[in-house]
């Protein structure tokens, strides 16, 4: 099994961005915590703070992936592409949103996601270990 995960824009700055929001866990740390979880799932975990990026991974996911874990960050509440880009793989790899802090206790503007309905769950709020959380779900999921 083969799990892409994305992180959008300024999650490279995890560990010291606003660690009293996303926590002190790094990019790198949360990785290693997934790959301890599941040694047949194969996990390629990239960061990008293209939104241009991010639509073209997921639209080369087809074929090469068997589900996404993603973290749109900002663009979780302004990307119609990035939602249009996960609904064209859906069929075949389906996605969970996640998000470090819980949004609906932040400003308005965040309380709403414009990728979550092209994704099969949203796990929130736990941050570095609801990674772990959307990892297991999906492969819940993949594996029923
Ligand atoms: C975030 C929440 C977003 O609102 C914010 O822009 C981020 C991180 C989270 O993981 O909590 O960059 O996606």
């Amino acid at each position: 099994m083969k799990i892409l995960v994305l992180n959008g824009p300024n999650l490279n700055l995890l560990g010291t961005r606003e660690p009293e929001i996303y926590g002190f866990e790094t990019l790198a740390d949360i990785e290693v915590e997934m790959n301890t979880i599941f040694s047949e799932v194969k996990l390629d975990c990239r960061q990008s703070n293209s939104e241009a990026e991010l639509i073209t991974w997921i639209g080369e996911s087809r074929g090469q992936y068997d589900g996404i874990i993603i973290n749109p960050a900002a663009l979780t509440h302004t990307s119609l592409g990035l939602c249009d880009a996960l609904k064209a793989v859906a069929d075949v790899v389906p996605a969970v949103e996640i998000h470090l802090s819980n949004t609906h206790t932040r400003e308005e503007i965040r309380h709403k996601s414009l990728t979550a309905p092209a994704c099969i769950g949203q796990i929130m709020g736990f941050q570095g270990f609801g990674y772990t959380l959307a990892l297991r779900a999906l492969v819940n999921k993949l594996s029923a």
